[in-house]
């Protein structure tokens, strides 16, 4: 830390502890020296200002949410009451990473976080381990009717609900209409249309998306594979693993062609936000990405392509007809070691009404999950693209559904990974997947 920073600390105590500084003032002057929730808090503590009397400082660790959509929703539920404030961290963009931090600090029954944004592929995993405290008691049931079902689903688990569902996410091909005369339906005419884009020299690379060796990769593999019809584990019985049918064959095939050819070399070390600011710079004419890359390319003071995108459902192909989003999403789960629950779960459910549900569509593109939102006409303005979303919705379809889900992601990122890498010929790699997979699965 520097001097300076230390300096600041130290001012920060001495006027708190002389009664001259309050704690919300506290809490903001802290936010902007970028201090961490757990240091506030053991700082509030050594001011003697942990206890009651004062608001309860609730801290709360999102994933990376770019646009100052949830800073600003924090600042507005910080002004509108004085009994709780919110201290939000940007968590890291690698839906990785953040599972690391969580889950060292919940093995350590830490409370370091109150609040934590978990990925759709999570809840299982938290319920089963006692991580979140269940919200089916403070979340009414007339209330959540108003949500798309298939997020509340995937927060329960053993007839719990274990996490406030946020948001959703399902992957999106964006294309360049100044530079795609028809946007594709299937894989084939995606690579067709890429290539000509390339060809032209209009732009440097004809396709880009995640290929890096992380969850990421598992969301663009499942989505060319179910495509193709093909799948990793038996939809009917989990304890099957499908992945060496000729489908899911023809799937990563297809991936691999893209690699030094209409995708770059380096599409095997993307993620979501390498795609996004090629894309955003005009560098690329297609890109598979989340909801959430609209509202940074329409915002002309980073992007170099505004209106000049626009979105697709997901593509198809082989005997098939259409195509089958990743689904993704968002949720808030309450940590359960936290001694702040009802304070926590205020800003929670505050999260889940209209104003805030209605921000983060507009301002940061996010798929919100309270159901009116897709009719609401400001949203409909600022974003287009929602119109077009409930189909998504409903033909969405998730990553392979196994308590055993964190070993599988791992052996499927690395086989897939590998052909990409030209390491392995593809039915090598899946056959491989196969064998890895019925090792964990059965
Ligand atoms: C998005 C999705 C999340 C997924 C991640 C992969 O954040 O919402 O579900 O795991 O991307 O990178």
């Amino acid at each position: 830390m520097n001097s300076e920073r230390r300096e600041a600390i130290d001012e920060m105590i001495v006027k708190m502890r002389a009664g001259r500084m309050s704690r919300r003032a506290f809490v903001e002057r802290a936010a902007v020296l970028g201090l961490s929730a757990s240091f506030v808090g053991t700082l509030l503590d050594a001011c003697g200002s942990g206890g009651s009397g004062g608001p309860t400082v609730v801290a709360w660790e999102s994933e990376n949410e770019a646009t100052g959509t949830y800073q600003d929703l924090v600042n507005k539920f910080n002004q509108s009451q004085k009994d709780v404030q919110v201290h939000w961290t940007n968590g890291p963009s690698d839906t990785g990473q953040l599972l690391t931090k969580f889950s060292t600090m919940l093995r350590a029954r830490s409370n370091s976080i109150d609040i934590m944004s978990m990925d759709i592929i999570w809840p299982a995993q938290f319920g089963a381990s006692g991580w979140t405290f269940p919200i089916d008691g403070k979340w009414p049931a007339s209330e959540r009717q108003n949500y798309l079902p298939g997020p509340v689903a995937g927060c329960t688990y053993n007839g719990k609900i274990w996490a406030a569902p946020f948001r959703t996410d399902a992957g999106l091909i964006y294309y360049r209409t100044d530079l795609v005369p028809t946007p594709p339906n299937t894989w084939d005419d995606l690579t067709n249309s890429a290539q000509q884009a390339l060809s032209s020299g209009a732009v440097k690379y004809g396709y880009v998306w995640q290929g890096a060796q992380y969850e990421g990769l598992v969301c663009d593999f499942v989505e060319v594979v179910y495509g193709y019809g093909g799948s990793i584990l038996d939809p009917n019985n989990p304890k099957t693993v499908t992945t060496t049918s000729p489908q899911t064959v023809q799937g990563l095939t297809q991936m691999v062609s893209w690699v030094g050819g209409i995708s770059p070399q380096a599409v095997t070390t993307y993620k979501e936000e390498d795609a996004r600011t090629t894309f955003q710079n005009g560098d690329a004419a297609f890109m598979r990405n989340w909801p959430y890359a609209y509202a940074h390319g329409q915002n002309a003071s980073e992007s170099k392509i505004v209106g000049k995108f626009d979105v697709h459902t997901m593509l198809y192909g082989g005997s098939n007809t259409t195509g089958h989003s990743s689904l993704g999403g968002w949720q808030l789960g309450i940590n359960a070691f936290s001694s702040k629950t009802d304070a926590a779960w205020q800003f929670v459910h505050y999260m889940m009404q209209e104003p805030a549900q209605k921000e983060a569509a507009i301002k940061a593109s996010l798929t919100v999950t309270l159901q009116s939102i897709y009719d609401d006409a400001d949203v409909l303005k600022a974003n287009p693209f929602f119109a077009k979303l409930k189909p998504v919705f409903q033909t969405a379809q998730p990553r392979p559904v196994t308590p055993k889900y964190p070993d599988v992601t791992l052996a499927i990122q690395q086989q897939v990974h590998n052909a990409l890498l030209k390491q392995a010929a593809p039915a090598d790699a899946m056959s491989a997947l196969a064998t890895q997979l019925q090792g964990i699965v059965s």
